[in-house]
C-alpha cells in the first residue's frame, strides 16, 4: 500500500498567498519523491485555490498530491434547502474536487463539542457523497459509535487516524510501542482492511519510525505541514 501522508493545516496561514506559497514549496519538494499519496487539507476558504493548481497528471510511481477538507457538514439539502448558516456540505467538497476529509478531530470534540453521533452523521454523509473519510480518534471506543449504521462496503472509502491527545501539537509523540499496540487493536477492532494514520507531533525525525517500526499506512501531520522543507523531508523519509 502506498504511504498516505496527510496535511492538517488548521486555521493555517492567515492569508491566500501564504497559503499558495506553502502548497508550492510543497508541490515543488516533492516533484521527484517517490510513490506516496499526499494529501493537503487547508482552511476552506483556500480550498479553491489550491484546486485549481493540484497537479492532475498523475505519473505512476511519483508521488501525487490530493486535496482534502478539515471538516464537513453532515447535511445535503436540495437546491435552495441549505439553511445552515456558516456549513460547507459534502457535495460542496466533492464539486470543488476534494477526494478526502477529516473528520471528527479532537479539536472539534473539544471545542466545538463534537459527539460520537453527530460524528456518525458527518461520516455517513461523506462517504455517501464519495469522499475518502479520515475518521480522528484518540480511544478505540470511538469506532463503534461513529461507524453505527455505516454499511460493510462504504468502509473501503474509510481511514482511521490515532491521534492520541497528549500528543497533539505538544512536540511530545506517542511512544513507537504504545502506536504499534494500539495500531493492532484498532485493525483487531474494525476487522476490515483499511489505512490506519498516526498523528501527533509527527516530524522528520520520528515519521519513519511510526509507519516502519509502529506498521501504520501514513501520518497525519499538523505543524510540520506547513514547514515545506520539514514536510517534504517527512515525505522523503517514509
Ligand atoms: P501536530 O497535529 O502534528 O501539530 O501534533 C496533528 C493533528 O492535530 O492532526
Amino acid at each position: 500500500m502506498k504511504p498516505l501522508i496527510v496535511a492538517n493545516w488548521k486555521m493555517n496561514p492567515q492569508t491566500m498567498a501564504e497559503a499558495k506559497q506553502i502548497f508550492d514549496l510543497i508541490k515543488k519538494g516533492v516533484k521527484n519523491a517517490k510513490n506516496t499519496e499526499v494529501v493537503i487539507c487547508p482552511p476552506f476558504v483556500f480550498l479553491s485555490i489550491i484546486s485549481n493548481v493540484v497537479n492532475p497528471r498523475q505519473e505512476r510511481g511519483l508521488t501525487t498530491i490530493k486535496l482534502g477538507a478539515q471538516d464537513v457538514f453532515w447535511e445535503n439539502p436540495p437546491a435552495g434547502g441549505g439553511a445552515f448558516t456558516g456549513e460547507i456540505s459534502a457535495k460542496m467538497l466533492k464539486n470543488l474536487g476534494c477526494e478526502y476529509v477529516i473528520i471528527g478531530h479532537s479539536e472539534r470534540r473539544k471545542y466545538f463539542k463534537e459527539t460520537d453521533e453527530t460524528i456518525n452523521k458527518k461520516l455517513k454523509s461523506a462517504l455517501e457523497n464519495g469522499l475518502k473519510a479520515i475518521l480522528c480518534i484518540d480511544k478505540k471506543s470511538q469506532i463503534k459509535n461513529a461507524l453505527k449504521g455505516i454499511a460493510r462496503q462504504q468502509l473501503k472509502n474509510l481511514i482511521l487516524a490515532y491521534e492520541p491527545i497528549f500528543a497533539i501539537g505538544t512536540g511530545k509523540a506517542c511512544s513507537i510501542e504504545k502506536a504499534r499496540e494500539m495500531n493492532f487493536l484498532i485493525r483487531k477492532t474494525i476487522k476490515t482492511k483499511i489505512k490506519i494514520l498516526y498523528g501527533g507531533s509527527v516530524n522528520s525525525q520520528n515519521a519513519s519510525d511510526f509507519v516502519k517500526k509502529a506498521k501504520f499506512h501514513g501520518l497525519l501531520i499538523g505543524k510540520a505541514s506547513l514547514e515545506p522543507k520539514e514536510f517534504v523531508k517527512i515525505i522523503e523519509t517514509v
